[in-house]
């Protein structure tokens, strides 16, 4: 089978197209033909050898495909051979073919087509951790979402909206502004600009917002300190922008701040498929939906990753095999 390689720490562009021995599941496991897989920003970072895990050589990178259930490992008694699924796995997702532990594998119903499904997991299980298990959003609070128009950020508008929540987003772009007003923002930021701070204050009466959502960090991070409510809550979701910051704690005192850290990939697969059941409800009932920026065929990951890492892509980006 095909699939994309990483054999050196490096850019995406030294991902290498290549014919490689189809897996075969092991107990406990699935095998799974993959339809779609979703990119995510940490794709990049593990390409890099900047992610927190680092797979021995050689890997195929990738987090989470939609895909059909091809064999069954010893031991494992489903879902049936045949069933469209989407899985959530550590590493190994760009290809055609990948085994899965069988607790990693989510059923879908028919309403979720393929690339949709490979672009559900992460994105909206992230936001769902992040709003729900960490920080409790209660309906009526005013959530703000930094790169809203981003994988994480929109799947954290759509919940946050779902939730009950006011939802403010910054994103870098006009056009990224209006996709997060249109998928349930109800005003939107440029955090860009200096002063975007103030701007979230003034359209909370001054009273700044109760929960920040920030997959970027450093200056953006620094920012939400300047605008949160007291006893507000931030959500370090990830460094996006690329610098880690830091936060003096009499501020965190004097705010009665909280700083919540979010880690969607530490969490037993139990949890993570109650939540499943939970955000495949909400897209049952309409409430959310992902959003495909643009798919590339599964041989062009590298062009995929530099739009991804150049701030292009609106929503999400799946490769198709
Ligand atoms: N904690 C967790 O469990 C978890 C799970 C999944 C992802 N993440 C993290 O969440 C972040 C977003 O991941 P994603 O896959 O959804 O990516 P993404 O949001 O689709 O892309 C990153 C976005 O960040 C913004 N950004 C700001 N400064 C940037 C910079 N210097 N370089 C690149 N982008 C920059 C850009 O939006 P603007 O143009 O609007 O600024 C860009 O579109 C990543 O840091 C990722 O590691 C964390």
């Amino acid at each position: 089978m095909k699939a994309m390689v990483a054999r050196a720490w490096g850019e995406p562009d030294t991902l290498e197209y290549a014919e490689v021995l189809r897996p075969r599941p092991g107990a406990r496991e699935v095998l799974l033909d993959v339809r779609a897989v979703g990119c995510n920003f940490p794709d990049i970072l593990m390409v890099q050898g900047r992610y927190q895990r680092k797979p021995p050589f050689p890997f195929s990178p990738g987090h989470e495909v939609s895909g059909v259930v091809a064999e069954l490992g010893d031991g494992v008694q489903g879902p049936a051979v045949g069933t469209r699924v989407i899985a959530l796995v550590d590493h190994g997702a760009y290809a055609e073919a990948v085994a899965v532990a069988a607790d990693r594998v989510h059923p879908i119903p028919d309403a979720l087509g393929d690339e949709a499904a490979a672009a559900f997991g992460i994105v909206y299980q992230t936001a769902w951790c992040a709003l729900v298990h960490r920080a409790a959003l209660r309906p009526g609070e005013t959530l703000l979402v930094h790169a809203a128009a981003g994988g994480v950020g929109l799947a954290a508008v759509q919940v946050g909206r779902a939730l009950g929540a006011r939802v403010i987003a910054c994103a870098g772009t006009e056009a990224k502004r209006q996709l997060a007003l249109t998928h349930g923002a109800d005003a939107a930021v440029d955090y860009g600009v200096a002063g975007w701070p103030d701007q979230v204050r003034a359209l909370t009466g001054e009273r700044g917002v109760n929960v920040v959502f920030d997959p970027v960090g450093g200056d953006v991070f620094d920012g939400s300190t300047r605008c949160v409510a007291s006893e507000g809550r931030i959500l370090v979701v990830g460094f996006a922008g690329g610098r880690i910051a830091d936060i003096a704690t009499n501020r965190i005192l004097l705010k009665n701040l909280s700083v919540i850290g979010v880690h969607w990939g530490s969490y037993e697969p139990a949890i993570v498929a109650a939540w499943m059941q939970r955000l495949l409800a909400l897209h049952a009932a309409g409430q959310i939906a992902p959003v495909i920026w643009r798919s590339y065929a599964l041989r062009d990951a590298a062009a995929a990753l530099a739009a991804l890492g150049a701030r292009e892509s609106h929503g999400k980006i799946v490769l198709v095999p």
